[in-house]
């Protein structure tokens, strides 16, 4: 089987277990096709998404800080970085490093071999004198890949709570996993989007030109697209709540009306009540407390925070112990 039907495979088998279950949901790490990647684009722009310019902030005002924190007493380390996209705000830092001379190589891990052509040709452009050495693949092998190759100290970047999209339990056995392919002494930046006004938090979600709506409403797209689907996308809407007692953000597709949408590609038909609710995503907030917690159940210790000057956003820096 090429990589790609078993790619096509392992969407419609998750397309099926989360239409079959009760209630329904739908996958978010599917969002990300291309129009979902220019989606994504668009939501890191827009006035309410303050996630990503909130993060530029503490890269661009505290990244000498930041430099000293990895270096410690060392000379250089690799810079490793999860999920690296178009790299605007990494290029903060990568840019400063050089221009300090450390002798750091930056290796961007991402399961698509295109964006990190795509990276490492920009990267070129404008810091040619920067060593970069990709890994494509999966996480957790590119780690251990990387590990084994030579022993100098890592620092693994996790920007942008990107760990909030996992569930509180999940969370935590990631970063248990993560914690275990590096070495004593090894650090983890890791972005947390924190507690805030909930009004601030619900528009960031909900925007008012609908790109984020959009950006859910592209899977519909997509599964039709893939699987030979027929969801009439304008019967579905958009709604995300916020619960402040947990910090738990959940964006949801409604279905506007009772209907059917047969998958071809499934050989099946899912019927969708008036007013039916199919959970997409989370998008977890957090307090200094979770945050502390998540360090310590996943075997870190918490060496210094960045926050911007809102208090939004923390990139929390972890060492291994
Ligand atoms: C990329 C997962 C951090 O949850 O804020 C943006 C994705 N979803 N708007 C987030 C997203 C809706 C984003 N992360």
């Amino acid at each position: 089987m090429s990589n790609t039907t078993e790619a096509l495979n392992a969407f419609a088998i998750d397309i099926e277990e989360g239409l079959s279950q009760s209630p329904k949901t739908l996958p978010s790490r599917y969002f990300y096709n291309d129009v979902g990647d220019e989606l994504f684009q668009e939501i890191m722009d827009l006035d309410e998404y303050y996630l990503t310019r909130a993060e530029f902030e503490i890269f661009v005002r505290q990244k000498v800080e930041i430099l000293k924190a990895f270096l410690g007493e060392e000379e250089t380390f690799r810079l490793v970085e999860l999920g690296a996209g178009d790299g605007t705000k990494t290029k903060v830092l990568l840019a400063h490093f050089m221009n300090e001379q450390v002798p750091f190589t930056y290796s961007p891990i991402d399961i698509s071999g295109s964006v990190l052509e795509l990276l490492k040709a920009t990267l070129k452009e404008e810091i040619p004198s920067l060593k970069v050495e990709p890994v494509e693949g999966e996480y957790f092998k590119a780690l251990e890949e990387l590990g084994e190759s030579d022993d100098t100290k890592e620092v693994v970047l996790f920007l942008g709570s990107n760990i909030g999209n996992f569930d509180r339990e999940s969370g935590v056995s990631f970063l248990r996993h993560l914690a275990n392919t590096l070495s004593k002494g090894d650090m983890l930046l890791i972005g947390f989007d924190l507690m805030k006004d909930p009004k601030k938090i619900l528009a960031a979600y909900n925007d008012k030109e609908g790109v984020t709506k959009a950006f859910n409403i592209n899977l519909l797209s997509r599964i039709n697209d893939e699987l030979g689907a027929n969801f009439v996308v304008e019967n579905f809407d958009h709604f995300p709540t916020y619960d402040p007692l947990t910090g738990e953000t959940k964006s949801h597709i409604i279905s506007t009306k009772k209907q059917e949408v047969h998958i071809e590609a499934l050989d099946k038909t899912f019927c969708f009540d008036a007013w039916e609710a199919i959970h997409t995503e989370v998008s977890q907030k957090y307090s200094q407390a979770m945050i502390e917690g998540f360090a310590e159940k996943a075997g870190f210790r918490i060496i210094k925070n960045f926050t911007d000057s809102n208090n939004y956003f923390v990139d929390s820096l972890w060492e291994k112990v």
